[in-house]
């Protein structure tokens, strides 16, 4: 399979990055790094989460970070919705775009959400109706679907079931998570080939974690499979506070460098993506997690 000419970038680090943040940034940080991205030429940035206060706090700004923006045309800002409650929250700040959220693996969905995995089907479904209704779009992101820290192996075709569920509520893109990082490129293909069954490929995209430093080998490997959008984190910010071993997402950085040495377009200014990578890492006091950063830009 030839590889895809354009390649849409999906920038989550000011949801799943700083979710993980043991300090809690304030708003007004929030707003300025967000409004960074903004002009690098990103397509979609996720901007925060309505999800309880009580499980996920560094998050708990979410109108306050979501209405204060500047939206710039042609940009996507989704935010992530668990349930109705958050689904009404983030309509009264004025989200356009949702993303939900769920896991083959039914102890995830227990830690993740406190609930199973066909009650978080049923949340998702209600959510998407009323979503559909108000005409806002809707993302869907699956979770440890190569590996649970709680289960172990999860199973391909279970992806792909509850991709397939997904799409048909009305979900127009499937993000498959790699949440502890612990694929690997022939278990990416195998993924692949089966949830593709389900989910033609030009629904699915890849969310990768860079646990063992095999983000960028199993981004390569996606792209070859014909997968033509990526989630990524600006200065590999990233994890999930409920996923014991989910280190940061892969580096837009490393990603935008990768794809601009294989000549596939995404429209987005690398320098300006290190900038804000610089600022961000710059109030969370330490180094951007990319080496593309830091060999451009050296230690902030
Ligand atoms: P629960 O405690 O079972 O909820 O949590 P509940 O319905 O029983 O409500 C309990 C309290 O929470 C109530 O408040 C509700 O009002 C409040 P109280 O009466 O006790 O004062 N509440 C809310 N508050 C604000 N916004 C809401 C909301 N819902 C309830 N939306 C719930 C269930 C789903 C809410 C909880 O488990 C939760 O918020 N989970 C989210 C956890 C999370 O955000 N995880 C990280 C995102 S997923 C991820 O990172 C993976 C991803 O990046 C892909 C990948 O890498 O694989 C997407
Ligand atoms: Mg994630």
């Amino acid at each position: 399979m030839s590889f895809p000419h354009h390649v849409k970038i999906v920038e989550v680090s000011p949801r799943d990055g700083l979710q993980n943040e043991s300090q809690i940034i304030p708003a007004k940080v929030k707003i300025d790094f967000i409004n960074q991205l903004s002009v690098t030429g990103l397509p979609v940035i996720e901007t925060t989460s309505f999800v309880s206060p009580k499980w996920i706090p560094q998050l708990a700004d979410n109108s306050e970070v979501f209405k204060g923006i500047e939206k710039i045309a042609n940009v996507s800002y989704p935010a992530l919705v668990p349930n109705i409650q958050g689904l009404e929250s983030a309509i009264a700040s004025g989200v356009k775009e949702i993303a939900v959220f769920t896991t083959p693996s039914e102890q995830f969905s227990l830690k993740n959400t406190n609930c199973s995995v066909t009650e978080s089907m049923h949340r998702i479904s209600e959510v998407v109706e009323i979503a559909k209704k108000k005409r806002i779009r809707i993302r869907a992101y699956l979770s440890c679907v190569l590996g649970c820290p709680y289960e172990g192996k999860i199973a391909p075709e279970k992806v792909g079931e509850l991709g397939e569920a997904l799409l048909r509520m009305g979900c127009y893109e499937i993000s498959l998570g790699d949440t502890i990082g612990v694929g690997t490129p022939p278990k990416i293909k195998r993924l692949l080939e089966i949830v593709s069954r389900h989910v033609p490929l030009k629904y699915l995209a890849v969310h990768f974690h860079d646990t063992f430093g095999q983000a960028l080998v199993n981004i390569y490997s996606a792209l070859e499979f014909g997968i033509g959008v990526i989630d990524a984190s600006v200065a590999g910010l990233g994890g999930c506070p409920y996923a014991k071993g989910a280190s940061g997402n892969v580096a837009t950085e490393d990603v935008i460098y990768m794809l601009q040495g294989m000549g596939i377009e995404t429209g987005v200014d690398l320098k300006k993506l290190i900038e804000a990578g610089r600022f961000i890492s710059k109030q969370l006091g330490r180094n951007p997690n990319s080496k593309v950063n830091l060999a451009l830009g050296g230690p902030v």
